[in-house]
């Protein structure tokens, strides 16, 4: 079985690039196929996820090719299809955007409810509840969503609460609606800027986006485009807080600091040294960390993406702290795993109350989603010993090459036993 096998305690030092953001990646793929031409997209990161919807878009006809490492060609001529087997989109939710790009482009899509990190109950209700204002007729059957509209009109769509995945898919659906469509009470996330800048260089009509009102206003075709996705902050995340935690100091290059602020005012709250420059931001960490307390919210709140990698860091620091999820209920599978190496945690709900520890001890321990497997290789490298993390396809889905990167920041980090191949990397 495939593992990470590291030696922890040693101080990471020198410099990270940061690659394209995931679900950025995993909007703007799908997204591609509702232009007539081809469209290049650059900064597209090397994990599972993307080589996943790969497959997905020739599964259906189309064309994806790298062109080159990290350039992604995606061509919708020879999509044929409007429906997808569960074989594939039960690998990645991120499978949902179909429906809102075929329903644009064909009026009609059937797709299985989709898969992904088990981390809490995940509905679509507020996708759907958009594709019906639109018009469409909607339809679960033996697990297959399917939509169909004969023509799909603006309209506007409040939704009950702030979802990043509907706020995107109404959004696709919408570029080639009659009329505007006004999302309201939309998430803000960064990456959503993104994919509305995707569309908009697509030749799509789409304001607002980065802010709770997205006014879309339906065109009748678009094109292809040249597309560089925003980086990964989730990923920027990561090494960050491994820096800090580390007592290391580490240039985490080729990212965009104002996405970063939630998680950067919270490592200089514990007393880490954060310099913001341009492009990078610099961490140090001074010591041992201090506790203190983080609540997920919607952006531009404390990112839940980053919650399981910085309940490590308080782990090890000095106090109590707490943390609080208030986006997915199922997202502290990783405390078990982390109590085996020693951490003090006592989860209450949807908090969980963490008495810092003076260190951690290396373990045997397992990933059970892609955020609780980078926090227990964030556990491994601050950690005292041997840890060894299973579970690597969940971490593969997200983070290209992490024993590598941080391999390259000085890590003694090693990758045992091979990972099921992506047919399409
Ligand atoms: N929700 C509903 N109804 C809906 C949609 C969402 O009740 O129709 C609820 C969810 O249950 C959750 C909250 O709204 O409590 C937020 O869900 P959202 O729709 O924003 O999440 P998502 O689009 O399914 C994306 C990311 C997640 C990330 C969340 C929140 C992708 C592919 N996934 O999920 O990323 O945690 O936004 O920021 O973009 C990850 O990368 O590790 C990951 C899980």
């Amino acid at each position: 079985m495939a593992k990470l096998v590291i030696q922890g305690g040693k101080p990471l030092r020198g410099r990270v690039r940061i690659g394209g953001r995931k679900n950025a990646a995993v909007a703007v793929i799908p997204a591609a196929l509702l232009g007539d031409g081809v469209s290049t997209l650059e900064n597209i990161p090397s994990i599972r996820d993307v080589a996943t919807y790969i497959e997905i878009v020739r599964a259906m006809g189309a064309r994806a090719e790298w062109a080159a490492p990290h350039i992604l060609r995606i061509s919708a001529n020879g999509l044929d299809s409007v429906a997808v087997t569960y074989d594939l989109v039960k690998r990645m939710r991120a499978s949902y955007y179909l429906l809102g790009v075929l329903l644009a482009k064909f009026g009609r899509a059937e797709v299985p409810l989709p898969g992904g990190c088990d981390i809490g109950q995940r509905p679509i209700d507020q996708h759907l509840k958009g594709f019906r204002a639109l018009g469409a007729d909607v339809a679960i059957e033996h697990g297959v969503v399917k939509v169909e509209a004969r023509r799909l009109v603006g309209t506007s769509i409040y939704l009950d609460t702030v979802s990043v995945g509907a706020t995107i898919n109404i959004m696709l659906a919408a570029t080639r609606a009659e009329g505007v469509t006004v999302i309201e009470n939309a998430a803000k996330e960064s990456h959503i800027v993104d994919v509305a800048n995707c569309l908009n260089a697509m030749g799509a009509r789409v304001a607002g986006a980065g802010t709770d009102v997205i006014k879309i206003k339906g065109v009748p075709r678009l094109e292809g485009a040249v597309h560089a996705i925003i980086p990964d902050e989730i990923e920027a995340a990561t090494f960050m807080i491994a820096a800090a935690g580390s007592h290391g100091e580490v240039l985490v290059d080729n990212v965009i600091p104002k996405h970063l602020e939630p998680v950067s005012a919270k490592l200089r709250e514990m007393g880490a040294d954060i310099e913001e420059n341009g492009e990078s931001i610099l961490v140090r960490g001074n010591g041992r960390l201090q506790a203190c307390n983080v609540k997920t919210l919607p952006y531009p709140g404390f990112p839940t993406d980053a919650q399981q990698p910085m309940t490590v860091l308080m782990a090890v620091a000095q106090g109590t702290s707490m943390v609080t999820e208030t986006i997915w209920d199922g997202r502290f599978k990783h405390v078990d795993e982390l109590k085996r190496m020693g951490a003090n945690i006592r989860v209450e709900g949807r908090t969980a109350v963490i008495e810092g520890v003076e260190r951690l001890s290396g373990a045997p321990v397992q990933a059970t989603d892609l955020r609780a497997g980078a926090a227990l290789v964030v556990a491994g490298l601050l950690a005292e010993g041997r840890t060894e993390v299973s579970g690597l396809a969940h971490i593969d889905r997200g983070y290209e090459g992490i024993d590598e990167k941080f391999r390259g920041i000085g890590a003694d980090i090693q990758r045992v036993g091979v990972v099921e191949p992506c047919a399409a990397i």
